[in-house]
C-alpha cells in the first residue's frame, strides 16, 4: 500500500532532505508544498489542500526560522509558527493524518548541561514562544502527533541561503582571522539523519514529544572548528564570547537535548554530530 505524504515548507532546508529521502523509499507518494502553493497562515488554503491531497502522514516543516526577525516581527512570528501550525494539525486531523510537527532546540535557558523532555521550557525568545505555542495548538487539535525537537540543522543543498557549513567554508576562504562564541552550545545536526529518523518514528505509534539531535554537543567555535578542519581551509578561528555579536534575540546558552523519549522508544539514536559533519561536507565536496 502506498502511504501519502505531505511536507510543508517545502524549499526548506530539513524539507528537501526529507523529501529526497522519502523518495529513495519504497512505498512512499509524496506532495512537497512550498509556501507559494500553501501558505499555512491562510486557513482555506490549508483547509482546501489537506482535504484534496487526502495525506496519510503530514510532517509540518514550515516556519518564520530567523531568530532575530522573530525578535522584532511578533505578529508575524505567532501567526506562522503558532496560528499556522494550528490549522495545519487542525486539517491533519479532520483528514485523518499523523501529524510530524518540527518544534526547536531553542526552548530552554541557560544550564550548560542538557534538557530531556520532562524539562519546564523557558521561554526566552520570541521564536520560542512561537514554536512552543504551535507545540500546544499541535497538542490540542491532533490525535496522532510527534512533536520533534531537533538541534541545530545543517545540511541541504549548498545554493540554501542558511546552508550554515557551506556559509562558515566560503567565509573561511575569504578570512584570515575568523570569530566563534565559546558560551553557546548545542547539538549540530545533519538534517539528511533527522529525515530517515522521522520517517522510521511515522511508522511507529509512539506518539508524544522528542528532542532529535545528532550524538555529543559543542560550542558554537567548536562546530565551526570541525567544519574548517574538514574543508582544510587554512584560517585562524578564534573563541570569543557572545556579547561580542549583537543579536535582537536573548538566545540561549544550552539549546543541548537530551535523546531521552528516542531511546526509550527503542529507536537508535543519531550517530556523533562529528561523523555527521564528515559524511555532509563529503556530499558537499562531490558537489563542487
Ligand atoms: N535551522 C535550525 O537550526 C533549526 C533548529 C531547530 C528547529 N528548526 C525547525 O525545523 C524546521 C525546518 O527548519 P529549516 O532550517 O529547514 O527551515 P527553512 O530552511 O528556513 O525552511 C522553512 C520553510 O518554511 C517556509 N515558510 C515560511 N513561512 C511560511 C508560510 N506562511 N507558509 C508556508 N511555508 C512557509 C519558508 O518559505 P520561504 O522561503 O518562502 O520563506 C521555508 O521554505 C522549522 O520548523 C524550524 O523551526 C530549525
Amino acid at each position: 500500500m502506498i502511504a501519502r505524504v505531505l511536507v510543508t515548507g517545502a524549499n526548506g532546508m530539513l524539507a528537501s532532505d526529507l523529501i529526497n529521502h522519502l523518495a529513495s523509499q519504497p512505498g512512499y507518494e509524496i506532495v512537497g508544498l512550498a509556501r507559494q502553493q500553501m501558505d499555512i497562515t491562510r486557513r482555506h488554503e490549508v483547509a482546501e489542500a489537506l482535504t484534496r491531497i487526502k495525506p496519510n502522514y503530514v510532517i509540518h516543516t514550515a516556519a518564520q526560522t530567523n531568530v532575530d526577525y522573530c525578535e522584532t516581527h511578533i505578529n508575524e512570528a505567532f501567526q506562522i509558527n503558532g496560528y499556522g501550525t494550528e490549522n495545519v494539525a487542525f486539517y491533519a486531523e479532520r483528514v485523518g493524518a499523523k501529524l510530524v510537527y518540527i518544534s526547536s532546540c531553542g526552548l530552554f535557558g541557560d544550564k550548560v548541561t542538557s534538557y530531556a523532555e520532562y524539562d519546564p521550557v523557558v521561554l526566552k525568545t520570541v521564536y520560542a514562544r512561537s514554536k512552543y505555542f504551535g507545540e500546544e495548538k499541535t497538542r490540542e487539535w491532533s490525535e496522532r502527533y510527534f512533536i520533534v525537537r531537533p538541534g541545530w540543522l545543517f545540511g541541504g543543498g549548498k545554493t540554501h541561503p542558511k546552508n550554515f557549513v557551506y556559509n562558515r567554508y566560503k567565509e573561511a576562504l575569504s578570512c584570515p582571522v575568523m570569530y566563534s562564541t565559546s558560551d553557546k552550545f548545542g547539538c549540530p545536526t545533519y538534517t539528511r539523519h533527522l529525515a530517515k529518523k522521522i520517517v522510521s518514528l511515522l511508522q511507529t505509534e509512539y506518539y508524544g514529544t522528542y528532542h532529535i539531535t545528532n550524538s555529543g554537543s559543542a560550542s558554537r567555535f567548536d562546530y565551526v572548528k570541525k567544519i574548517i578542519d574538514e574543508f582544510g581551509v587554512k584560517t585562524t578561528l578564534l573563541p570569543v564570547d557572545s556579547n561580542r555579536f549583537k543579536r535582537a534575540a536573548p538566545v540561549p546558552d544550552c539549546e543541548i537535548l537530551d535523546n531521552m523519549f528516542l531511546s526509550m522508544s527503542g529507536l537508535s539514536l543519531l550517530p556523533d554530530w562529528r561523523e555527521a559533519i564528515d559524511e555532509y561536507i563529503q556530499r558537499l565536496k562531490r558537489d563542487m
